[in-house]
């Protein structure tokens, strides 16, 4: 018998919908002109979109004061549910000003684009320093998750929001799978467990070793790239997803393995965004999930485990879904093969791993990152990749 017959519930219990309904929409596009207006960057927009397909359930909106306050200092929302990262609207003080709680405000997308509409209830000042010491354990300006909340406006408006419609993704269409289709999926397939990933950099043997090795113990893998903002001098999304769709092709076995695109943005907060990727995949249907090394870190910001340790400070049924945790892996010369110290009890000179700065300096100078590293289809990709993009 499964845990879980009609699939993993969402976080909260519901799966949110919040796309206007066919009628919503003509009423909105009918006040369209008359309500105040609010710009979205990227990470914004991508939110809203994340609250209204589901992605963040139970978030119908951008947080208010109480919630906020109790997710920065407690990884909890103010009813207790666990929820580790502030999904927040940030304008400055003289464009609050202008709005007045209890309206309806037009968001708006860089471009222009009439993307969704918040119903503001609250509009807050708060504690920069505060979300940063306890969100991303640093005030360090330099930490790129940080530089975003030091950048963004003062105030915080707050309140429930509509996404005028969902489109298909500019760039991947195809992989646009969002959670009430995924959850469709996997029920088709007949998958009771369903391990996700999180990434935000090309795959390489280390990620593909501990994807099999999760693999190896539930019915389905769930490939879900992140291509929401990530910093500038991450490898972009679409060279990444054409590294996937290599593996795909070769390497990976269609039947057990979906490949989706996460909309996120990358927040770069080590352990607190680990539980964060966690629940979102929860809602996307997942009942496990991988947090290998370091995950969602940057710099030496966090220890190498934090993000695992973190999922000890909540009682498993509350987050609801399983962390599946890896160990650092590399590829070893003495068993030819891929481990990790807890497989292989090689010294380590007989361990083959690069970082991200690395492969990435090697692709710049035009050499190939050895085979041991990373599959030579997707080595060639990223180097050709390198040499038009630079
Ligand atoms: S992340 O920011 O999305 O975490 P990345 O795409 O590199 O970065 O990692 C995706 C997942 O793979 C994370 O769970 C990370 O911990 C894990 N991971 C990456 N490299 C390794 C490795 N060499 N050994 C074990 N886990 C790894």
């Amino acid at each position: 018998m499964s845990l879980y017959p009609n699939g993993i519930p969402a976080h909260g219990g519901i799966l949110i919908d919040r796309i206007a309904t066919p009628e919503q929409k003509a009423e909105f596009l009918s006040k369209a002109e008359q309500l105040p207006q609010v710009t979205l960057d990227a990470r914004a927009l991508s939110d809203l979109a994340m609250i209204a397909i589901g992605g963040f359930s139970p978030l119908t909106g951008f947080m208010e004061e109480n919630d906020y306050l109790s997710v920065v200092k407690s990884m909890r929302l103010a009813n207790g549910l666990p929820w580790s990262i502030p999904v927040t609207l940030s304008v400055t003080p003289g464009e609050a000003d202008a709005l007045k709680a209890g309206s309806l405000v037009r968001l708006n997308s860089e471009s222009g684009t009439f993307a969704g509409v918040l119903e503001l209830t609250q509009k807050y000042r708060y504690d920069k320093q505060e979300e940063a010491v306890n969100v991303y354990r640093t005030d360090e300006e330099k930490h790129p998750g940080v530089k975003v909340v030091y950048e963004q406006g003062d105030i915080n408006l707050a309140g429930p929001v509509w996404l005028i419609e969902r489109q298909a993704h500019p760039l991947f269409p195809d992989y646009q799978i969002d959670p009430s289709a995924s959850r469709s999926l996997f029920r088709e397939r007949g998958w009771q467990t369903v391990v996700g990933f999180q990434t935000r950099n090309p795959i390489h043997r280390a990620h593909e070793y501990i994807q099999k090795c999760a693999l190896e113990t539930v019915d389905g893998l769930f490939l879900h790239p992140l291509v929401g903002a990530t910093k500038s001098d991450d490898i972009p999304a679409e060279v990444r997803m054409r590294c996937y769709e290599i593996m795909m092709e070769k390497y990976f076995p269609k039947d057990r393995v979906i490949l989706a695109i996460n909309p996120a943005a990358m927040r770069y907060a080590g352990p607190r965004e680990a539980i964060f990727h966690a629940l979102v995949r929860k809602n996307y249907g997942c009942t496990h999930f991988i947090v290998g090394r370091d995950h969602a870190g940057v710099g030496d910001y966090y220890g190498t485990y934090d993000a695992q340790h973190i999922f000890d400070e909540f009682e498993t049924e509350e987050l609801g879904i399983v962390p599946m945790k890896f160990e650092h892996a590399f590829y070893c010369t003495r068993t030819q093969s891929m481990a990790t110290t807890k497989t292989s009890p090689s010294a380590k000179e007989e361990r083959i791993h690069l970082s991200g700065t690395k492969v990435r300096e090697m692709l710049r100078r035009g050499e190939m990152p050895p085979p041991e590293f990373s599959r030579p289809e997707v080595a060639a990709e990223l180097s050709r990749a390198m040499q038009v993009g630079g």
